[in-house]
């Protein structure tokens, strides 16, 4: 691979949600994105990385309102806490900053502005469920009902989680607002629709030319080819974002401005340290232009940007992405992350337990070009650390590093003992950079590691330990450690990208200054090292279960205040979550809460029930009578983990008739739905019957 022209590349990772905690999924995307630019520019090229909070949208706007703050404060505590986060991973951005800004705003309303000349934006009226109560109307997964088919209470507009059944918003009986728990009205508002399919040959060509994954390119071409629907860019106050020009109150709908914070914020970093922004977006990719826009995103959200974003950016006579690259999602231990099993891992958490570098080179090991999920195997991960990079990488170095410090006062020898196995290290090189460039990191990483054991090979072949006894034979172990430490270089050097703090590390001990790509070829001869110091240690399995446990209070705490306020902070409006919302209670009257006949109950039973996925059916005892309730925690629970065990009831709720039975009450359980729900379970001498207060 040539390295001689200098690319300028701008690169970004999605932006999150300014309304919750970074977590390990969000981790994998940032550090993919992370290894590509530190190794872009160990390469000697250009590469900024910017990006932003993602700070509008309705769950920010209500989120605030709970807490009684201003959503700018949220907002701002918010970004404070991400960008922390993001230091701790050695995440090298060079900008992070908000959608809710002045140049966001700008370009929102100028691209807005440019689409509209070009007879892009029209207007349609639209029937939306509407809260009369809380006075706005609602986002499809804030309104809750029971589900027309099966009678299965607080499902969401769209289908029930108890029998499947598909339908709309409008079909749910009994629906309600989560917002204030009144009954949703429908009413006629005008929205903004951009014309998606005024650029459909353009996205056609730009969907098959290279720049996205073939499997996305699939998915794309299977929208491309079939109707193709205005897309609905508008919200009604109130709603938290950026007014639309000319109305009055019109705002742009979330996902209009999010992908601009990209441009928001390269403007923001050109605005402090002088680079020419025209550069970088105001050409065409056609033109003369020789910089490069690359955006990494999750599969939840290729649509967004392979053809709203290009045709977007085409209206707004801006330069169009060199590339989108997608990745899958996280599971921990094999499944999707979950707060019950509380493998639903925060970033902080994480941090304050285990080092940000073993989850960068974990990760690196598991990264391909490819939108499969990935799998956080946390013994493997132990393992791969331990194994890898103390057992392997380090152990050269500390194995040589002595008997050089000791013995040769730190001199490393003039020649290289066995040219022809340094030359594989440097021959390595080309292969390894291309897996990077790639994003094939996890061939890069085993390419690299072989490297390693055959490093480890050859110093376990020529014995310095054995050899250095013999005081004729000093040189030769000169030799042999000094080459080892020359081949422990070149690992660094390839590992740099991914492993940023052990880099700068070794280079103190290696004392020749930093290391680029190029390093490799020139090995370090006659050359006086620092003294050795530990540069990793192997992790315990103490501490994963420490960080396990820390993240179950933590997410309990979480429960607790969600179940409290309604709010889920992971609650996005409109991408395909994994996780749900929760209603939000309107606020109740002392008289009305003393009516709530609360109760202390055995289960005695619980049994799955045939033909309702989501519900277990649960025989309770009251002490003095026996109740049989359907609870739709069947995700979250194993039936017979439940018999014996104690909760908490209504048990003056009105009985309600359903398809298996009718049931008599409900028991209490927080969470945000899904395997993430948790039965209240009192212990300290809770007895059936008692009643609750
Ligand atoms: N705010 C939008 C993105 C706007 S970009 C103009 C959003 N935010 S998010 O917080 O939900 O997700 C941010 C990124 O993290 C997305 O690319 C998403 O795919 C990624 N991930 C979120 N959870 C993830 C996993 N469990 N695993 C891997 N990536 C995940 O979407
Ligand atoms: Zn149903």
């Amino acid at each position: 691979m040539s390295n001689s022209k200098k690319r300028k590349i701008l690169i970004t990772s999605a932006l999150p949600y300014a309304n919750g905690p970074i977590h390990l999924g969000h981790m994998l995307e940032y550090i993919q994105t992370d290894i590509w630019a530190r190794f872009q520019r160990l390469r000697g090229h250009s590469c900024i990385f910017a990006w932003a909070d993602d700070a509008h949208g309705t769950p920010i706007m209500l989120r605030a309102q709970q807490e009684g703050i201003e959503p700018q404060e949220l907002i701002d505590n918010m970004k404070a806490e991400h960008e922390r986060d993001f230091q701790d991973f050695l995440i090298s951005y060079d900008n992070f900053h908000s959608t809710h800004s002045d140049e966001n705003k700008h370009f929102a309303e100028s691209i807005y502005l440019s689409a509209k000349a070009k007879g892009n934006i029209t207007v349609k009226t639209v029937k939306q469920a509407y809260d009369p109560e809380a006075n706005m109307f609602l986002p499809d997964r804030f309104v809750k009902g029971d589900c027309p088919k099966c009678g299965t209470p607080d499902q969401y507009g769209d289908n029930c989680e108890s029998c499947g059944a598909a339908y709309s918003t409008t079909e749910l009986k009994n629906p309600y607002s989560v917002v204030s728990g009144a009954t949703p009205i429908e009413k006629d508002s005008e929205h903004y629709f951009f014309k998606v399919s005024d650029y459909i040959d353009f996205l056609k060509d730009w969907v098959n030319g290279g720049a996205i994954q073939k499997e996305i390119a699939n998915k794309m071409n299977e929208w491309l080819d079939g109707e193709l629907n205005d897309w609905d860019i508008s919200r009604d106050a109130p709603y938290w974002g950026f007014k639309i020009p000319d109305t009055d109150n019109k705002y742009f709908y979330v996902w209009l401005d999010a992908p601009i914070g990209y441009i928001a914020s390269f403007k923001n970093l050109c605005d402090r340290n002088g680079i020419d922004f025209d550069e970088y977006w105001r050409n065409d990719t056609s033109g003369n232009n020789d910089t490069e826009l690359h955006h990494f995103i999750g599969k939840d959200i290729a649509y967004f940007h392979t053809l709203f974003w290009p045709a977007l950016l085409k209206a707004g006579d801006f330069r169009i992405p060199t590339a989108v690259y997608c990745h899958g999602f996280l599971n921990v231990n094999g499944q999707k992350m979950s707060k019950s099993r509380g493998t639903f891992i925060e970033a902080r958490v994480y941090l304050e337990h285990l080092p940000a570098e073993a989850l960068r080179y974990y990760f690196a090991t598991k990264l391909s070009n490819t939108v499969d999920d990935i799998d956080l195997n946390l013994q493997d991960f132990q393992q791969r650390i331990n194994s890898d990079l103390v057992g392997k990488v380090v152990n050269i170095a500390s194995r040589c590093a002595g008997f050089i410090g000791k013995k040769f006062d730190g001199k490393l020898s003039d020649q290289l003992a066995d040219q022809a196995l340094y030359q594989k290290f440097i021959d390595a090189g080309d292969s390894i950079a291309q897996a990077y460039e790639e994003r094939r990191y996890s061939k890069a990483m085993r390419e690299i590691m072989a490297l390693a054991d055959a490093a480890n090979q050859y110093v376990d072949e020529k014995q310095p330990w054995v050899v250095i006894k013999d005081a004729d034979r000093q040189q030769e172990v000169q030799g042999v450690c000094s080459l080892g430490i020359n081949m422990f270089r070149a690992l660094i050097c390839y590992l740099k990208p991914v492993l940023p703090e052990l880099a700068k590390k070794s280079e103190t001990f290696l004392n020749a200054g930093e290391l680029n790509w190029d390093s490799v070829a020139t090995p370090l001869l006659s050359h006086e090292i620092n003294r050795f110091k530990p540069l990793m240690t192997r992790i315990e399995e103490e501490q994963i279960n420490a960080m396990l446990e820390a993240n179950k209070k933590r997410l309990a705490i979480a429960a607790t205040l969600q179940a409290k306020t309604g709010n889920d902070s992971n609650a996005t409006e409109e991408n395909d979550s994994q996780l749900s919302n929760d209603p939000i209670s309107p606020t109740i009257e002392y008289d009305d809460f003393a009516k709530i006949d609360l109760r202390v109950v055995k289960i005695l039973k619980a049994e799955h029930v045939k033909g309702a996925d989501k519900l277990l059916q649960l025989t309770l005892d009251l002490g003095d009578e026996q109740r049989n309730v359907f609870a739709g925690i069947n995700s979250a629970y194993d039936p017979t983990d439940l018999e014996g065990k104690m909760t908490v009831m209504v048990a003056n709720l009105a009985p309600r008739k359903m398809r298996f039975g009718i049931s008599e009450g409900m028991v209490l359980a927080a969470g945000p739905g899904g395997e993430d729900i948790f039965v209240l379970t009192p212990d300290d001498g809770a007895i059936a019957g008692m009643r609750v207060r």
